[in-house]
């Protein structure tokens, strides 16, 4: 390959490249507690920055370059300073599109289940084919629901089992319900979350419900926690944490309408609960919206540290503190999946790590939702999800 074609694929591994570089920035970014109004602009920017390397392509193409003349005729002498980041700058560019890219592809493409995970049923259901236009409601841009393949209303009830080595006895087989990310603003409308309930309600009934955060989009929705997310039960316990959205809306009146629904309302606390007869330590992080993190200091570590995070960024926290089950929603396994790719912008420090799935470390076994909703309501090969998790004890040789 040679001349314009061969000039033309190092254009595109560049501009890969780029576009991974200031994307993992905004991802980056989007996993901090920064201000609304920056991060919206900032998404701005970047794409903005993505959009205009072509032009700063043609601009090194076009740009007279005399230390280059001078490297010709043997007589290198330092560039001037401007030409040297340009050039350098493209070059990291070629090693990210180029290297560092495929390289994390293939390796979360091969990531092998942790042990904890004895397997992973999924059952999808899609509710547009069973009630079409009225799902759609008057929320925040609706005709982005409209998109064709958008697959907002193609609802993934996923069984989960996880064998976990220090479950008491009295746990095996116990179940939570986990909920994440339900987003209410009026898209999806009300008939999309009962729908979903209902479904839920039609199998057996938890032991635990857990809401991961992420209530509301308005300053009104918060009329929906009771009718919709208070229909739920649970055999032990309905536990909740606020998301980094409830934040923006009166998180006070969303702790209330979740207390007023049957939910013990854990904030950035530790609780302790009786579970089948068994103690349970129930930590909420609602971290790094909501401050300070939970102190953990004098509650026991024994028999079972169960923590519900709204973020996966608190993974290392929840290993840290000897968590031995860890659920989190928040990043919506990315809203958009591209083939083979994978998720592309995920609000987390870590980037695309954690953007979905099961992850063990140190006897510590975090398991990442994809949620309901969003305050954008889109979704591509990235199905809502509700999960059911059955505990059963490993046994360790
Ligand atoms: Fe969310």
């Amino acid at each position: 390959m040679t001349g314009t074609p061969l000039l033309l694929v190092v254009a595109a591994v560049a501009w890969v490249g780029h576009a991974c570089v200031w994307t993992a920035l905004l991802s980056n970014l989007f996993g901090r507690p920064l201000p609304k109004p920056f991060l919206k602009a900032w998404r701005l920017v970047t794409a903005a920055i993505i959009l205009a390397f072509l032009q700063m392509c043609w601009w090194l193409l076009t740009h007279p370059f005399t230390f280059l003349d001078d490297l010709r005729v043997s007589r290198p002498v330092w560039p001037d300073p401007t030409d040297a980041l340009g050039f350098g700058y493209v070059g990291v560019c070629l090693v990210v599109g180029g290297l560092v890219f495929p390289a994390i592809t293939v390796l979360r493409l091969t990531r092998k289940p942790p042990p904890c995970l004895v397997s992973e049923v999924t059952r999808t259901r899609d509710l547009w084919a069973e009630f079409g236009e009225p799902l759609i409601g008057d929320g925040k841009m609706p005709f982005v629901a409209r998109l064709p393949g958008n697959q907002l209303f193609r609802v993934d009830f996923t069984e989960t089992t996880l064998a976990l080595p220090d479950l008491p006895h009295e746990w095996e087989g116990l179940t939570l319900l986990v909920v994440s990310d339900v987003h209410f603003h009026g898209t999806p409308s009300r008939l999309f979350f009962d729908r979903v309930i209902d479904d839920v309600l039609s199998g057996p009934t938890p032991d635990l419900v857990c809401l991961i955060g992420d209530y509301v989009d308005t300053d009104t929705h918060q009329e929906w926690i009771g009718p919709v997310l208070g229909r739920l039960s649970a055999t032990g316990a309905k536990l909740a944490i606020l998301g980094n959205h409830d934040k923006h809306h009166h998180p006070l009146q969303v702790r209330e309408a979740l207390g007023d629904a049957g939910y013990a309302v854990i904030g950035n606390g530790v609780q302790t609960l009786t579970v089948r007869g068994v103690p349970c330590v129930v930590v909420g992080h609602e971290g790094p919206w909501f401050v300070p993190p939970p102190d953990l200091t004098g509650a026991p570590t024994e028999p079972f540290r169960l923590c519900l995070s709204h973020t996966p960024d608190n993974f290392y926290w929840g290993v840290a503190n000897q968590i031995d089950l860890m659920l989190c929603g928040h990043v919506h396994g990315g809203a958009i999946r591209v083939p083979v790719v994978g998720s592309i912008f995920v609000p987390s420090i870590y980037g695309r790590r954690f953007d979905q799935g099961v992850f063990e470390r140190a006897g510590t076994v975090m398991v990442v939702g994809r949620g309901l909703s969003g305050k954008e309501p889109l979704r591509f090969r990235c199905n809502p999800q509700v999960m059911r998790i059955t505990l059963v004890r490993r046994v360790t040789r």
